[in-house]
């Protein structure tokens, strides 16, 4: 059984897709515990409910980032994972942690990565007038939403289309591709060499 410890800020609805995603399809892993940089992140409660492990670390609660990430990383560590999932999780994580779960901790960020890292991507995607749009699963890497790209998802920009709109369409996306890439990594199908990632038996890698 692999072991999946989830990190979330928010509804965790990415969180949700996937604890349901691996008991529904009955993957080799379990969810054992999602952790949050805020008591009232609502994934929280959601988890709690399913009987899985949680805990809030409060960011405010801590001297400075570097207090954040030690403690963070014993939190994770107590329950020793295969592998890290940055579920909607909006904390900036140092180098040294990232280190750590190199090659073991994915993202999902709402953009085409290497496009429109960092925040607010569906208004910039909407300023920039762009057709298409999408989620990247990706490995993280000490640089903020970048890392080799697991798979991504497309979908169209429609005229009349607000933040909303737009985020609602590419997170129905995102409910796929991150499920899917996680059950991957468990799987063993991932292969990652010179920062690009291949599914080994050559599954698509892109959601259109
Ligand atoms: C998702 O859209 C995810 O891609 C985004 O936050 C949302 C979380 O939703 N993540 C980032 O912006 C990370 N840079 P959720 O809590 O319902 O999964």
């Amino acid at each position: 059984m692999k072991r999946i410890v989830i990190l979330v800020s928010g509804r965790g609805s990415n969180m949700q897709a996937i604890v349901s995603r691996c008991r529904g399809e009955g993957w080799a892993a379990e969810v054992v515990a999602v952790l949050a940089d805020r008591a009232a992140a609502a994934g929280l409660a959601w988890a709690a409910e399913q009987g899985i492990a949680t805990a809030a670390l409060e960011f405010k609660a801590f001297a400075n980032r570097d207090a954040f990430d030690t403690a963070l990383a014993a939190a994770i560590d107590a329950h020793a994972p295969d592998l890290v999932v940055l579920a909607g999780f909006m904390r900036i994580l140092g180098a040294d942690f990232v280190r750590r779960y190199e090659g073991r901790m994915l993202n999902i960020h709402p953009s085409l990565l290497p496009v429109f890292p960092g925040l607010h991507t569906h208004r910039r995607a909407l300023e920039a007038g762009c057709k298409v749009a999408g989620a990247t699963v990706h490995f993280v890497t000490p640089e903020l939403d970048h890392g080799p790209i697991v798979m991504q998802s497309v979908v169209p920009v429609r005229a009349g289309d607000d933040e909303a709109a737009l985020a609602a369409r590419v997170l129905a996306t995102e409910h796929v591709i991150y499920p899917l890439s996680v059950r991957w990594f468990v799987e063993g199908e991932l292969q990652l060499e010179d920062g690009i990632v291949r599914h080994k038996r050559g599954a698509s890698q892109l959601l259109a």
